[in-house]
């Protein structure tokens, strides 16, 4: 029996949960405050849902982060047991300083199905549906902007490659305006650049390079909804890191993560909500009578792909009031 469908909407309050906290301390440079405001709002959240919860990918390990850490019990207890992915504030920078497309993350799925992924690096590679099955994660990034625009129809010209603006990714920048393809770069927030990848008004096609791990199951587990694939291989950096991938479950960590290591079977949901405004999602808009959220949640078993739209009464949440105080204070 797949989860519930009725979870789907349980995830949506508490990725917007987290996006009405952290929302409040956007363009204000303060990461600690946007990430404690969302983590605390996700945390009490998820108090609420009838979920036997373990998170898997979190804040960080036990005695790393106060809550939402790597083993942490999640929900009543009364319901199905799961595995439990979340991201509070994907792009925190993002926030901090009023630019686009930082979300508010959450996967969940059976027990034992998502990758306990440590924190660390990751090399990646993501398309969406009609370039799934056709890219490689070990082929140069020439060879795989040709296999996308082959599975696409289009022209090498007109393929959009997304990634994170690093120094590390020189040579890939290099290789793929070699091959004559686009570049679309992004500060920070590589979970929805995967994800645009298989949404076609997004205009992005593939994404390369390397970001964290945790941030790669959640990908991965937004692309099963979404029929795109995912490839990854963990980028330990010392002899700590890599006794953290076996401990994890990954004994060989130069191997290749296909979406069956990444996020086995297809019962996942995932839910993201809206931060900034971005090209993916509107972002937390306050309004006179309280805030408007945007979300899109997705279920795997169903491929159903959902954008909902909310009106909130901060005041009237019990888990919110500090948000209804914090306005009120800010003169909003
Ligand atoms: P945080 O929200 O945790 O700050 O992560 C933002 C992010 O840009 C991720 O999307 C990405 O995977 C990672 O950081 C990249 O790491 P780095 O900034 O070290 O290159």
């Amino acid at each position: 029996m797949p989860l519930e469908r009725e979870l789907a909407l349980e995830f949506v309050r508490v990725t917007e949960g987290a996006a009405l906290a952290a929302a409040p301390w956007m363009g204000r440079g303060d990461k600690e405050a946007i990430d404690g405001a969302a983590v605390e709002a996700m945390r009490a959240l998820f108090d609420t849902v009838d979920i036997d919860g373990t998170v898997v990918i979190g804040e960080g390990e036990m005695d790393e982060a106060p809550m939402l850490y790597i083993g942490e019990r999640l929900g009543t207890g009364r319901g199905p047991a799961v595995d439990v992915a979340v991201d509070p504030v994907e792009g925190t920078n993002l926030v901090a300083r009023g630019l686009p497309d930082a979300v508010a993350v959450v996967a969940v799925a059976p027990r034992g199905t998502l990758l306990h992924a440590p924190d660390m690096y990751m090399q990646k590679i993501a398309v969406g549906p009609e370039a799934a099955g056709k890219v490689d994660l070990d082929a140069p990034p020439a060879e795989n902007v040709r296999r996308v625009a082959k599975a696409l129809g289009k022209d090498v010209s007109q393929v959009t490659v997304i990634l994170l603006d690093r120094p590390r990714h020189e040579a890939i920048v290099r290789q793929v305006r070699e091959a004559g393809a686009r570049i679309r770069f992004i500060s920070d927030g590589d979970v929805a650049a995967a994800l645009a990848t298989a949404l076609p008004e997004s205009g992005v096609d593939l994404l390369l390079g390397v970001g964290g791990a945790p941030e790669g199951v959640l990908a991965a587990a937004a692309l099963r909804c979404l029929g795109g694939e995912m490839q990854a291989r963990l980028l330990p950096r010392s002899e700590e890191e890599a006794a953290r991938c076996q401990a994890m479950g990954v004994r060989d960590p130069d191997q290749v993560l296909t979406m069956k290591e990444l996020v086995r079977g297809d019962d996942v949901i995932f839910s993201a909500t809206g931060i900034t405004p971005g090209s993916l999602l509107r972002g937390v808009r306050f309004t006179r009578e309280g805030a408007e959220t945007e979300t899109l949640v997705m279920r795997a078993w169903t491929g159903t792909v959902r954008r909902v739209r909310a009106f909130h009464h901060p005041e009237r949440k019990p888990v919110l009031r500090d948000l209804a105080a914090f306005r009120r204070a800010a003169g909003e």
